[in-house]
């Protein structure tokens, strides 16, 4: 006997990205199809059908119906771009910063990441299974049905492999950013960090994780430290993800589009030049707004970017410093009001885009037949009030692999 179906039923709207192209940009990253008083059939984990109402055929078998009445669906969002595993906080290092005191000055101090490397191999992989688990919960209740998340608060083997290993156990997509900051154990020599890093932890890393990710900024690493890491990486069969252009333009958008990476994140600096050239490629632009209003930073140039044509993926960073939410909705609303784009621009940046920067868009991001069955209901009569609710407690319900959650 097979399950019994899921029937979605009477919804308000329906919105879904238009197509099936994977990644969406210029005129296609702002068309979504909306279809009133509608339908979705889920089949297993599977989407089977979605339409109007008035079209919907008897059904046959069992089906669980579920009320829309008053709710709009839109696909289960994808945040592609997360720090989720970490131990401890940074709530006293956020005190002082809303006292004046400079993130990239605390860093520079052996605070900011640093401070959280150590909270994070002090509490173990037990503690941070517990840790991601919570976090992912967070985050679903806020509507996101896919994850990414990077290591990068471990920097030795034993804490970047475990990182990696709980994001798997916890259903995430999984990002080695074995090159987020020099330890402490290296006295501030990068290239001798990177030695160790490439030699003994890459070949686990690159078991466990689908990416790898590494932050090109002055403090950090330089574009020549960047690349042999990101070449060391592809050539272990990773992916290549970048995060430039948050302080300065030292060279990511360049060496992104060479290595042919999936993505740069960040680009809060990125000038028009930058613009352009990430425009020609095919790497994804990753605007990370609730990054730059956390820190009180300029904003990405999120409108010359699609205007000229980039893809552009919207996601929250989530992680202790810098960004300190599991929000993709906030970032919705952030992105209408702070970015400029449109909220059918924003829901495709966060859906359809988000998991083409995940290598997964052939099944995510989408309300269509054959794509993977997670849903967001949204507690609203327009799906726009996605963007439009401001920190409103939006998400109803969500269906996550065709489970009502
Ligand atoms: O994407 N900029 C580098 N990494 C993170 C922040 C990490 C932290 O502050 O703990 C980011 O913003
Ligand atoms: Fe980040």
């Amino acid at each position: 006997m097979s399950a019994p179906r899921l029937l979605v039923r009477d919804l308000a709207q329906l919105a879904t990205p238009a197509g099936r192209d994977a990644p969406l940009r210029g005129a296609a990253l702002g068309t979504v199809d909306v279809v009133e008083d509608a339908y979705v059939l889920c089949a297993g984990d599977t989407i089977e059908a979605v339409g109007r109402m008035r079209d919907l055929s008897p059904l046959d078998g069992d089906v669980v119906e579920v009320d829309g009445r008053g709710r709009c669906a839109i696909p289960g969002l994808v945040d592609c771009h997360t720090h989720a595993a970490f131990g401890g906080d940074r709530v006293e290092e956020f005190s002082l910063r809303a006292g004046g005191a400079g993130y990239e000055e605390l860093h520079a101090r052996g605070g900011g990441i640093l401070s959280t490397v150590r909270a994070t191999r002090a509490v173990g992989e037990d503690g941070l299974r517990a840790a991601v688990a919570k976090h992912r919960d967070w985050m679903r209740r806020h509507g996101t049905t896919t994850f990414e998340a990077k290591s990068g608060y471990g920097l030795d083997r034993e804490t970047e492999l475990a990182s990696l290993r709980t994001i798997r156990e916890a259903g995430g997509v999984p990002t080695w950013l074995g090159a987020h900051a020099v330890p402490p154990d290296f006295d501030g020599d990068a290239d001798a960090y990177l030695d160790f890093a490439l030699a003994e932890v890459l070949p686990g890393a690159a078991r466990l994780a689908e990416a790898a990710d590494v932050f090109l900024e002055r403090g950090a690493f330089d574009a020549a430290q960047a690349r042999r890491y990101l070449e060391a990486c592809r050539d272990a069969g990773l992916a290549l993800r970048l995060h430039g252009d948050q302080f300065t333009e030292a060279g990511a958008i360049p060496l992104a589009v060479e290595l042919g990476a999936r993505s740069v994140d960040h680009l809060e600096a990125t000038g028009a030049e930058g613009v352009r050239a990430l425009a020609a490629s095919d790497v994804v632009g990753v605007l990370l707004p609730a990054s730059a209003l956390f820190l009180g930073r300029p904003m990405p140039p999120a409108r010359e970017l699609v205007d000229a044509g980039a893809a552009v993926a919207l996601a929250t960073d989530f992680n202790p410093g810098s960004a300190f939410c599991e929000s993709l909705p906030l970032c919705c609303s952030l992105a209408a009001t702070q970015l400029k784009l449109a909220p059918a621009e924003a829901l495709s940046a966060c859906t359809v885009n988000a998991a083409h920067v995940l290598g997964r868009a052939d099944r995510l991001g989408r309300l269509a037949p054959g794509c993977r069955a997670d849903v967001v209901l949204l507690d609203a009569p327009d799906w726009r009030y996605l963007a439009y609710h401001l920190g409103g407690d939006i998400v109803a319900r969500t269906v996550v692999a065709g489970e009502l959650r």
